[in-house]
């Protein structure tokens, strides 16, 4: 599961879930499983793609429902994960590759590979348990972490780079426009009165820094204060919305007619995009009206579900 979904904490206590840091006992519990091969129609002998393998969850089932034949592509670009995925998969042989690139490139990557085209994709969006917890990226306030945010660290700029460096109004309007903050303008305000002292380093610092910038009624609230900054930080390093734009534009094209595709999405930003294009993309027929959301049970089982929908595409049969 995935944590794009706000932390739902009231203050700045310590973390309460597990401890997965450690490096023997990398951890994530993929969502809405089931759901995900039911509406990708996995079958024997099909050509997969999963755009963000993770810990491989996802990837593992896919390649099981498809075998004994079938063939998976996966796409990971965080070295750690990619490593462990690696492993994990290592059983089924010569029946899948996995690529460190970005799924943005999807087009480019299966052509390569001749794989063109497929019948289904699949993306689970954002962090896995892992990221969030293992990684030391400073993806969570909770922790104290160097303010870094990449998943993959050939990525050009930092959150510290961001936070350091954007003019005021930049970082207001990153942060309205990607956290959906209603405290922007006070939060950059804050931030820039921070750094002109030093330069703000730590996840700490900066949700210190947040905490301090927001009336005291906004602490009380259901979200930790500096949830929403750290979306629009984690969003803005990763260009996470423009991958996704510029995925959904190729998906189409490497699909075969009447190929799926499935994605989970974690929050609004993204669902918007997905619900856009299913709606608007004439080379593709939406299948789910409304989006597919995990049982109760799921979600209780793993709260991390909550706030994750799944929306499913098929590839028009006749070309337009
Ligand atoms: C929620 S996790 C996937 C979990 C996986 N479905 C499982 O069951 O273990 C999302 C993964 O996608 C990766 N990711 C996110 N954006 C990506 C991108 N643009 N290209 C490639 N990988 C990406 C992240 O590094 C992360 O490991």
């Amino acid at each position: 599961m995935n944590l794009n979904a706000p932390e739902k904490i009231l203050n700045n206590s310590a973390p309460r879930s597990p401890d997965y840091s450690q490096k023997d006992k990398p951890y994530h519990e993929s969502v809405l499983l089931e759901e995900a091969l039911r509406w990708l129609a996995v079958r024997p002998g099909g050509v997969y793609v999963d755009g963000t393998v993770g810990l491989a969850g996802h990837a593992q089932a896919i390649l099981e429902a498809s075998g004994p034949d079938g063939f998976l592509v996966g796409f990971e670009w965080n070295e750690s994960s990619y490593e462990l995925a690696l492993k994990r998969l290592r059983p089924f042989g010569d029946r899948f590759v996995l690529v460190r690139e970005n799924f943005a490139q999807i087009k480019e990557v299966l052509e390569g590979l001749g794989k063109v085209p497929v019948d289904g994709i699949l993306l689970d969006l954002g962090l896995s348990s892992f990221l969030l917890e293992g990684s030391g990226r400073g993806f969570s306030f909770l922790r104290d972490e160097p303010l870094d945010m990449r998943m993959d660290q050939r990525l050009p700029r930092t959150a510290k780079d961001l936070v350091n460096q954007l003019s005021r109004l930049q970082l207001e309007e990153l942060i309205r426009a990607y956290g959906e903050e209603r405290f922007a303008g006070r939060i950059a305000r804050a931030i820039c009165e921070a750094r002109r002292k030093a330069p703000i380093k730590t996840t700490r610092e900066l949700a210190e820094i947040i905490w301090q910038a927001v009336p005291a009624s906004y602490r009380r609230g259901r979200l930790h204060p500096a949830t929403r900054t750290f979306q629009a930080l984690r969003l803005a390093v990763n260009r996470e919305l423009e991958n996704l734009k510029r995925f959904l534009e190729q998906a189409p094209e490497v699909l075969k007619p009447g190929g799926r595709l499935v994605i989970i999405s974690f929050h609004s930003l993204e669902d918007r995009l997905v619900k856009q294009a299913f709606r608007h993309d004439q080379r593709l027929e939406p299948l789910t009206k409304k989006p597919i959301l995990p049982s109760p049970e799921e979600v209780s089982r793993n709260p991390r579900a909550r706030s994750a929908k799944l929306r499913a595409a098929q590839k028009t049969v006749e070309e337009v």
